[in-house]
């Protein structure tokens, strides 16, 4: 049988990174429904940097570990900071995403640990950063987007090199990992939309394997 899913558009952005438009799409419902549902728990809240400058990003959690920041450093931990509370557990179709989309783009048995949900609204921005709070390397890092269009940078291993721009839309799954694994990538300010399933706002999750 004729597998939508597999036959959308693929775009690579470099070596071992890859685009897979669309990827959420058949469980985009689900996941949102699911975001909801640990955001009832663990509320997203604006973290603050290292630096002292709060994030423009609401992020929450879902996971055996969550990301963390706050004056002291970055770091992962077991706990949400606002309630005490473990984080709510990573729901199986979130694992599955993962995992499956991991192993399309050349990873084999990504079984990530922690998932970051980031909500962005209307101007909010991520800049240049490379994820490299993890304990090993080797694993990839999959991102899911959901809601409103936001433009990703995609740069390289340096700080200063020109990072491509590509535009991420509700469903789109980005996979990197390998030689890229510790590229600069950030988000550029969020435009203002409505977004049929969840408003005016972008929502995106981000696993990785952290211990
Ligand atoms: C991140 O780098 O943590 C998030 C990237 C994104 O929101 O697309
Ligand atoms: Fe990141």
């Amino acid at each position: 049988m004729l597998d939508l899913f597999d036959s959308r558009e693929r775009v690579v952005l470099a070596d071992q990174a890859v685009l897979m438009r669309g990827r959420a799409l058949g469980v985009d419902e689900a996941l949102l429904a699911a975001i909801d549902a640990i955001a009832g728990r663990a509320p997203f809240r604006r973290m603050v940097t290292p630096g002292g400058f709060e994030m423009s990003v609401a992020m929450t959690n879902c996971g055996r570990v969550g990301w963390v920041t706050d004056r002291t450093g970055y770091r992962y931990a077991p706990r949400d900071p606002a309630t005490g509370e473990p984080w709510p557990e990573m729901p199986a179709a979130f694992a599955a995403l993962a995992h499956d989309a991991a192993a399309e783009a050349g990873f084999a048995d990504f079984v990530p640990d922690a998932c970051l949900v980031n909500c962005y609204e209307p101007g909010a921005r991520l800049s240049l950063h490379q994820d490299k709070d993890e304990q090993d390397y080797r694993h990839p890092v999959v991102s899911v987007s959901l809601g409103l269009p936001a433009t990703f940078q995609f740069g390289g291993l340096k700080r200063s090199d020109r990072p491509l721009k590509v535009s991420l839309t509700h469903g789109d799954v980005v996979v990197w990992g390998g030689p890229s694994r510790l590229v600069f990538h950030g988000v550029l300010a969020l435009k203002d939309g409505d977004h049929p399933l969840a408003g005016r706002r972008r929502l995106n999750l981000t696993f990785r394997k952290a211990l």
